[in-house]
């Protein structure tokens, strides 16, 4: 049996008006589901009501896609860890290279809202990878090393702390990142979690893989034993794709499709 369970989380990004989300939300929740597989969504915040509606009761988790800094306050447009609690959030991404990119935002940034979610005992999914300027430099593990270092004020893990390794070249290009690429980034990042935290915990932490996954690729991505799932953009949107997605994170795996 594996070690770690694992775990697909939809991000659905600024698509869908709250009705569109909560039909796509009972589409994933019609279907049937492997039973070995956590499900994970995030929409939008003004969709979380209507599909943690949708979700209630059904074993699928309700994540969000960020969140402030600040605990509460004068932050017009802002949204605080307790709000997403109280809407039935379980999961937070922090750290996601869209908002790295355009919104500017930096290791300090992550560590307060990592801060935040643990005081309200929300778990966060943390979000790390290269550009492809920083991969062809020869500088993707200075530059995870660097994005860990959001962890520094921690003395132990925050709680239910979930990483996504999500190559920012990989994301929405169609390029995903091989398995054997993968594995070895998945193994780096273990690696600096087992320095920080001890291999206990190292070794029981979920590391998903993002960019471009999709239903052609997912079997050889989720043959390597160290990808525990994946943060899906694209392909999270359709209900089958999903499906073939969580049937791929359910088969075991055998490090035979190393490409
Ligand atoms: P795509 O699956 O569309 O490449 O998006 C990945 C991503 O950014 C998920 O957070």
């Amino acid at each position: 049996m594996r070690v770690r369970r694992r775990l697909l989380v939809a991000n659905w990004k600024m698509t869908r008006t709250p009705a569109a989300a909560a039909a796509l939300a009972r589409a994933l929740v019609a279907m049937a589901r492997p039973a070995e597989v956590d499900l994970a969504i995030a929409p939008s915040f003004p969709a979380l009501d209507r599909v943690g509606a949708a979700l209630s009761g059904t074993g699928i988790a309700l994540a969000a896609q960020d969140v402030y800094v600040e605990k509460e306050g004068a932050f017009t447009g802002e949204v605080s860890a307790s709000m997403l609690k109280d809407a039935g959030v379980a999961l937070v991404l922090v750290g996601h290279s869209e908002r790295r990119l355009l919104r500017g935002e930096r290791e300090p940034d992550f560590a307060r809202k990592m801060e935040r979610l643990t005081e309200e005992g929300l778990a966060p999914l943390y979000c790390v990878g290269e550009t492809r300027a920083e991969r062809d430099a020869g500088r993707t593990a200075d530059v995870l090393r660097n994005q860990l270092a959001a962890l520094d004020g921690f003395s132990a893990p925050p709680p239910g702390l979930t990483f996504a390794y999500e190559p920012v070249w990989a994301i929405g290009t169609g390029l995903a990142a091989t398995p054997r690429m993968v594995g070895d980034v998945h193994a780096l990042l273990r690696a600096g979690i087992a320095v920080r935290f001890g291999p206990s915990i190292a070794a029981s932490t979920r590391i998903l893989y993002g960019g471009s996954v999709s239903p052609g690729n997912a079997p050889g991505l989720f043959a390597e034993a160290e990808v525990d799932g994946g943060l899906v953009g694209g392909a999270s949107l359709v209900a089958k794709d999903v499906a073939a997605l969580l049937a791929a994170a359910a088969a075991p795996t055998t490090g035979a499709a190393r490409a």
